[in-house]
């Protein structure tokens, strides 16, 4: 189903995990993709030329307000328009707040947060030059969880939302949504490390007692940047087999 067909989309932390399994898919989709990472994307790359798409590689610190700038001309020079925005990149160090230092703290807000603004900065004013857009920022359910080591991490993955939330009511005006998918814990290499226990603790807070895939998470992505979410915007679309119970 070509549901994103003509349509340009700019995806972060695509190198792997979440962020390359939605590439692929908006790719498949007919989207024409603007890959982003400090990572290598060329395997990111492959599989999406495999299913017959188009990406372009773009070495991004997202939480560097010059690449945004670049990343911005070169999507711009390659394509000419942008129309989906998705800030997936994010980091999750673990580190109970007895040992954690500012600088951490910090490098967790920059990347994780200070990236929303920025990229937001360089590519709403191309989504407004087409009278239509979508941007899905990336929170986190583990903000209403009890888990230990990721005080910073909350805190950021709250600030998604809230940013998410005010940037939704700017842009009204403009036609473009702006929402935040929190995914659960997921099968993916940032989360290969996490203990058994750890796993097993979150899964059983679910209603499905199993770990998300990254295609899991796919699906309500590709939901959010279509055509079919035109009047959905400022919304928490929770993608975690049942934990949170929100009305
Ligand atoms: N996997 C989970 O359990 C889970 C749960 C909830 C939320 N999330 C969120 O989903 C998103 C993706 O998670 P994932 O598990 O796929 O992660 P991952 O670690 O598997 O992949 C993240 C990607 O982001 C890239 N990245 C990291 N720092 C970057 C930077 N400064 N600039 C550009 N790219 C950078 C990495 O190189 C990597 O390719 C993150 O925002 C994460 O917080 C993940």
């Amino acid at each position: 189903m070509q549901t994103h067909k003509n349509r340009v989309a700019v995806v972060s932390g695509a190198a792997k995990g979440i962020g390359q399994e939605l590439a692929i898919q908006l790719a498949q989709r007919g989207a024409a993709l603007a890959l982003l990472d400090i990572a290598d994307l060329s395997q990111t790359c492959a599989l999406i030329e495999e299913v017959g798409g188009k990406a372009i590689a773009i070495h991004c610190d997202v939480s560097q307000e010059a690449d945004w700038i670049a990343a911005g001309e070169l999507v711009k020079n390659q394509y000419g328009r942008c129309d989906i925005l998705v800030n997936n990149a994010g980091i999750y160090p673990n580190v109970h707040f007895d040992d954690l230092e500012f600088k951490t703290w910090r490098r967790t807000f920059e990347i994780n947060l200070d990236s929303m603004f920025l990229s937001a900065k360089v590519f709403v004013p191309m989504l407004r030059a087409n009278g239509w857009g979508r941007i899905v920022n990336v929170s986190s359910t583990s903000i209403v969880t009890n888990a230990v080591g990721v005080s910073h991490y909350m805190a950021t993955k709250m600030g998604v939302i809230g940013f998410t939330r005010g940037l939704a009511n700017d842009l009204g005006k403009d036609f473009i949504t702006v929402n935040t998918l929190a995914p659960a814990l997921t099968a993916t290499p940032g989360t290969s490390h996490i203990p058994d226990a750890v796993r097993d603790g979150i899964v059983n807070l679910q209603a499905f007692k199993r770990m998300a895939v990254p295609n899991d998470m796919v699906g309500p992505m590709l939901f959010l940047t279509s055509e079919d979410a035109q009047f959905v915007t400022g919304q928490v679309l929770a993608v975690d087999g049942g934990m949170m119970k929100t009305c």
